[in-house]
């Protein structure tokens, strides 16, 4: 938007002077580099400079002051005219040419965040195995997050999952309402709704928990979560499967052994343990000197999770009948990405990788 025209205080020499002195500092100080912004805003022909000042000064000049202010009028407009036409209306900044001698930018190209690098290497090893990848949301309902995972309201098994909720929720029923996930977990109940068995997926995502940051511990931390639901699923599949996994991430020599643990959405539950990367087994400090490291959790599904999954269908489907447990069994298993990324690359502070720091990153260049 153009400046209005200040006020003309008379139409004597010394004020005519005045006033177009300022509008030729005003004309030489305007950005050329644009020559088609500068000519609207000065020769603009209906919001143009040249035209407010004809309607504001000429129009009402008195008849003897018309000469003297014509004059500086075409001194100012040949200015401008004169600025459009010189060299100046390009870019100022000359080029003063190239020194060939000086050593060039060197602009280091980008390289996946040693995360990304580690979630992409695992869920790869499961499309190897014939999975394919499903995403949900990190904003989460009740229900997907815990209801339909048979964690009942109010039971102690939501301890273990320090959970951070969305603000303002009382009034909503409570499996509406908004918390963020602390596993991605939910992600089973949403892909066994939208589609029948058999099912083959990885789930990889961030997840939150109100968890003290320590140099193991984030509130927000990466998972990947895997399902297999078909007809004939054991818990042979599931040791084999896993047993694989670990040998394809950590090398063929690990070693893997289940012990038995507790999921509500999963039953019987393990925890699986590799035998320790770092002294073979022998026992080290790494591994508490007991040469195995637990690394994620495990179990077949349990039917009340396909119960859950099942009174979800009906609602569009009332004879649905695909997750029946008579028929079809499965398995599911979470791990998380930090751990196994730090026990890969020997990364000692699970801060490392969210400091941002070029020193930490530069290493997986
Ligand atoms: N969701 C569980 C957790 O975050 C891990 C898990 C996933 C266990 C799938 C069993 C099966 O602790």
């Amino acid at each position: 938007m153009n400046e209005p025209i200040p006020q003309l205080p008379s139409y004597d020499e010394a004020s005519l002077d005045n006033a177009f002195a300022t509008l030729a500092e005003e004309a030489r100080t305007t950005d050329t580099t644009d020559p088609e912004a500068f000519r609207l805003h000065w020769l603009g022909r209906k919001q143009g400079r040249l035209k407010l000042i004809t309607e504001a000064w000429l129009k009402s000049a008195p008849p003897e002051a018309k000469k003297a202010l014509g004059i500086r009028f075409n001194q100012l407009k040949q200015q401008i005219e004169a600025a459009l036409d010189a060299p100046a209306a390009k870019p100022t900044t000359a080029v003063q040419g190239i020194d060939i001698t000086l050593p060039g930018t060197l602009r280091a190209p980008g390289i996946p965040h040693p995360l990304l690098k580690t979630m992409h290497e695992i869920v790869s090893v499961f499309h190897h195995l014939g999975y394919s990848t499903n995403l949900g949301p990190q904003v989460e309902s009740d229900f997907y997050n815990f209801e339909a995972l048979n964690f009942p309201e109010n039971h102690p098994a939501r301890d273990t999952q320090d959970t951070l909720v969305i603000a303002n929720q009382q009034s909503r029923p409570s499996r509406d309402r908004l918390l963020m996930r602390t596993h991605t977990s939910p992600v089973q109940i949403r892909t066994m709704i939208a589609q029948a068995p058999p099912i083959r997926i990885v789930i990889p995502g961030k997840v939150h928990r109100n968890d003290a940051a320590d140099a193991t511990h984030s509130p927000i931390f990466h998972q990947i979560e895997g399902l297999c639901v078909d007809t004939n699923i054991t818990f042979s599949d599931l040791k084999g499967t896993l047993d694989h996994a670990m040998k394809a991430l950590f090398g063929s020599d690990v070693k893997t052994r289940f012990f038995p643990s507790f999921f509500p959405f999963t039953e019987p539950s393990a925890d699986v343990q590799i035998s320790c990367i770092f002294c073979g087994g022998k026992g080290c400090r790494k591994c508490k000197h007991s040469g195995w490291i637990e690394l994620l959790g495990c179990g077949m599904v349990d039917p009340a999770v396909f119960a859950a999954v099942t009174a979800e269908r009906r609602k569009i489907n009332p004879s649905d009948d695909a997750y029946n447990p008579e028929k079809i069994t499965g398995f599911a298993f979470g791990m998380g990405v930090e751990r196994i990324a730090m026990m890969l690359h020997g990364v000692s502070d699970i801060g490392h990788f969210y400091s941002g720091d070029m020193r930490f990153l530069e290493q997986f260049a």
